[in-house]
Order: structure tokens, then sequence, then C-alpha cells
């Protein structure tokens, strides 16, 4: 028998496609092109597969993570962006999908102003990884990829 390989879902948030150029001196040089390879090479090594999406509108988010059900995702690393801070609406869908997400950040939000101190999402992920630039999406995906396989 052969058994379907873990595919996670990477699902980046308003402004996100802005990556490079985007306040670097906050978000650093890398791209999101960057990310999502540096991602799909992660997942390759880890025996996994990732599809990504990068989003600016709330309700296409909701979608997307709608889209999630049926058992094709078995997990997901969120940037949700600036709507980590606001959107009961996103908690509420990735809640309802109930599919185990991490919440990843490049920056360290809770060294930052406090708008971005909250997060709506926190409480409904398995973790929140944040402040290691790029590097937060790979060990986010490090994360869930080990809790998948063996759950707390
Ligand atoms: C961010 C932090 C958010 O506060 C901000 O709105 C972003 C990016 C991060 O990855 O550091 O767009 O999610």
């Amino acid at each position: 028998m052969t058994v379907a390989p873990t595919r996670i879902a990477v699902l980046h948030g308003p402004n996100l496609n802005l990556l490079g150029e985007r306040e670097p001196a906050v978000y650093g040089h890398t791209t999101l092109a960057d990310i999502d390879a540096m991602l799909h090479g992660v997942a390759e090594s880890l025996g996994a597969t990732v599809e990504c999406a990068q989003l600016n509108a709330e309700g296409a988010m909701i979608d997307a993570i709608h889209g999630w059900r049926g058992g094709r995702i078995s997990g997901a690393i969120v940037n949700a962006g600036a709507y980590t801070h606001t959107s009961l609406a996103l908690r509420d869908a990735l809640v309802g999908v109930a599919i185990p997400f991490v919440e990843v950040h490049l920056s360290n939000i809770y060294a930052r102003e406090p708008e971005r101190r909250h997060s709506m999402l926190a409480a409904s992920a398995v973790g929140v990884v944040c402040g290691f630039g790029a590097a937060s999406y790979e060990y986010g995906l490090r994360a869930l990829i080990t809790h998948l396989v063996s759950p707390r």
C-alpha cells in the first residue's frame, strides 16, 4: 500500500507579494518566490509537499482556507500579514476547517507597535514562529511536519 505524502498549504496574506522591496529593514531582502522555493525544498527533504498561495483580500484567503477541506491538505503554514491582528473571520475559517496550522511572521510582532502585538489566530494555532525573517517559515514547516507525525 502506498501512503500519500503529507501535503501542506502555505498561505501568505496581504502585501507579502512585495517582499524583497517592502520595508527591507523590517522584512529583509528575500522575495516571496525565494521563500516558496525554499519551502518546496525543505518539504521534499522531509517527504512532504507544499502548495503556496499569496492573497491580498481577506475573503479570498477565507475561500482558499475552505478549499483545504476534503482530506487533501494535512496542515498549513499561515502568515496572515496585517489580518493577523484584526480578522476574526480568518480565525473562524481556520477553526472551521479544523486543519492544524502554524502561524508564522518574518518580524517579531511582539517587539513592534502595540497594535501588532495581538494575534487573532495564535490561540487556535499549533504554535507560532516569528522574528526569524524568512527562516520563520522553515522553522514553522519543520515544526508542523513533526507535529503531524506525532501530535502532542
Ligand atoms: C507580518 C507582520 C504583520 O504585522 C504585518 O502586517 C505584515 C507582515 C510579518 O510577517 O512579520 O504584513 O505578518
